[in-house]
């Protein structure tokens, strides 16, 4: 479903500023992988999501979904393979669009080229039903302004959205990171039924190891813009924090051992 060939990106390259955040990624996600990518900050985690929905080209490598090279293909182009939520709540909603207004452009995303807001009954009828899987009492609440929902809300919401043009891919960038625990929690068990209910290939990044390890069926570590851990299957399953903490700890401490060796 997603195949990415060899991608290398460096930003500010030539510069005092230069640093290569991917270095020669090689992946394959089969139809229906569920994948979480942990790593430590500025392990290029955020990069990559970028790379695969377009927002940033990589220097070099191909970018591959569902078998059709989009390399090349700009952000906008790319809109109807992927669906994506971010970690900022004001991300990917308007705020001074209704909650119907929303869910009407993101539903004419994929069709037309057109921004035309108009709502028929049925697709009103069915945007309700849509809102309704949520639990959260949205579908009573379709006029009213996204700006005016909580984090939480929002979040469902960019979720229902993101999942709305059945994509080939969902991209999730710590999209439980800005909220308060139960809050987490919801969108958390949101997730993995929307992924299981429409059986979405995914790649959810998160800093939360337990979520990591209870969520998807294969797990990457990234470091250094590398994928330095790939584990999916039983192996997964019986994958702890421990194990985890061990692995960064392993890299951690070559590194560290690294830095001994160039001071000499
Ligand atoms: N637009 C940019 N211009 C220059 N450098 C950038 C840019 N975006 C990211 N970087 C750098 O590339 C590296 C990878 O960043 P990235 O955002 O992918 O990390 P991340 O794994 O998502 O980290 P975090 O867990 O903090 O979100 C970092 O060193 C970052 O400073
Ligand atoms: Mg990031």
């Amino acid at each position: 479903m997603l195949k990415l060939n060899d991608i290398s990106l460096t930003f500010n390259e030539g510069t005092p500023d230069e640093k290569q955040a991917i270095q020669r990624i090689n992946l394959e996600l089969k139809p229906g992988e569920f994948v979480t990518v942990i790593g430590s900050n500025g392990a290029g985690k955020s990069t990559l999501m970028n790379v695969i929905s377009g927002s940033l080209m990589p220097d070099v490598g191909e970018v591959l979904i569902a078998e059709k090279d989009v390399t090349t293909l700009p952000e906008f182009r790319r809109s109807a393979y992927i669906g994506r939520v971010f970690q900022d709540p004001m991300a990917g909603t308007a705020p001074t669009m209704t909650i119907e207004e929303n869910l009407a452009m993101a539903y004419s995303r994929t069709k037309k080229r057109s921004l035309r807001l108009g709502v028929t009954k049925q697709r009103r009828s069915s945007f309700k039903e849509d809102l309704a899987t949520l639990n959260l009492g949205l579908e009573d609440r379709l006029n009213a302004k996204v700006g005016l929902l909580s984090g939480g809300e929002r979040q469902a919401l960019s979720l229902l959205m993101a999942t709305f043009t059945n994509p080939n891919i969902l991209l999730l960038d710590e999209h439980t990171a800005a909220l308060d625990p139960s809050r987490a929690a919801l969108i958390t068990e949101l997730t993995q039924k929307v992924v299981a209910d429409h059986g979405l290939t995914t790649l959810m990044v998160t800093h939360n190891m337990q979520q990591a390890l209870d969520l998807g069926t294969r797990l990457i570590m990234m470091d250094k813009g590398q994928i330095i851990l790939d584990i999916e299957g039983d192996k997964k399953q019986n994958l702890t924090i421990e194990d985890l903490l061990k692995e960064f700890q392993r890299i951690r401490g070559e590194q560290f051992e690294n830095d001994r060796a160039v001071l000499g």
